[in-house]
């Protein structure tokens, strides 16, 4: 399915003031009620990525799981979860950073990737660049490197997209709200 900007764009919701006041809520629920946006988005990342020497795609919790799983299936690649803490059994390792609505802390599981280790790391959206840098600090401390970071949407006046290609990270987001 070729993909259109426009028509995406026309699926995904803003929602006003949610969580809280002054945040720009960009809603991708409506893109899995509608299928054909699912694939235009789906097909997009998967042809950017069939033939790359990527080993891993590294998924953050949670509206980053639900692309980044289709797109493990098509491209047949090992998928591993950066998930909220608390959420991971065995043994884990942590990284704390900022949001543009509080703080959090991701994990990982210390058998998720390994030296030698081409991760994609995959997110719905980017602002602050706080989860996708944590993301990989913690793919860096178990000895794995980043291929790229992808997200479906980039907020660039919170510079997170910035931030992340400042530390030796290419970015690639599909659209952008201003
Ligand atoms: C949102 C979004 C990204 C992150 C982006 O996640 O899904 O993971 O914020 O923000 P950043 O670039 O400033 O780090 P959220 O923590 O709201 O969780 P959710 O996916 O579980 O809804
Ligand atoms: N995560 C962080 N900021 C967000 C926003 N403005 N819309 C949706 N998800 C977000």
């Amino acid at each position: 399915m070729p993909y259109d900007e426009c028509y995406v764009k026309s699926v995904i919701r803003t929602v006003a003031d949610w969580p809280e006041k002054g945040v720009m809520f960009r809603d991708i629920t409506p893109i899995f009620k509608d299928p054909k946006a699912l694939r235009m988005v789906t097909d997009d990342f998967i042809q950017r990525y069939i033939g790359t020497d990527i080993t891993h795609i590294a998924s953050i919790d949670a509206r980053g799981f639900l692309i980044s799983s289709i797109m493990a299936y098509h491209l047949n690649l090992p998928l591993v979860l950066v998930r909220k803490k608390g959420k991971l059994p065995g043994k884990t390792i942590q990284a704390d950073y900022a949001l543009e609505y509080g703080t959090a802390t991701v994990e990982m599981q210390i058998d998720a990737v390994g030296p030698g280790d081409r991760v994609l790391i995959f997110d719905d959206l980017i602002a602050t660049g706080g989860t996708i840098l944590a993301a990989s600090t913690l793919i860096k401390e178990l000895g794995a490197s980043v291929y790229e970071a992808a997200a479906l949407i980039d907020l660039p006046d919170l510079e997170g997209s910035t931030r992340i290609q400042d530390a030796g990270i290419p970015v690639h987001t599909l659209l952008a709200y201003e």
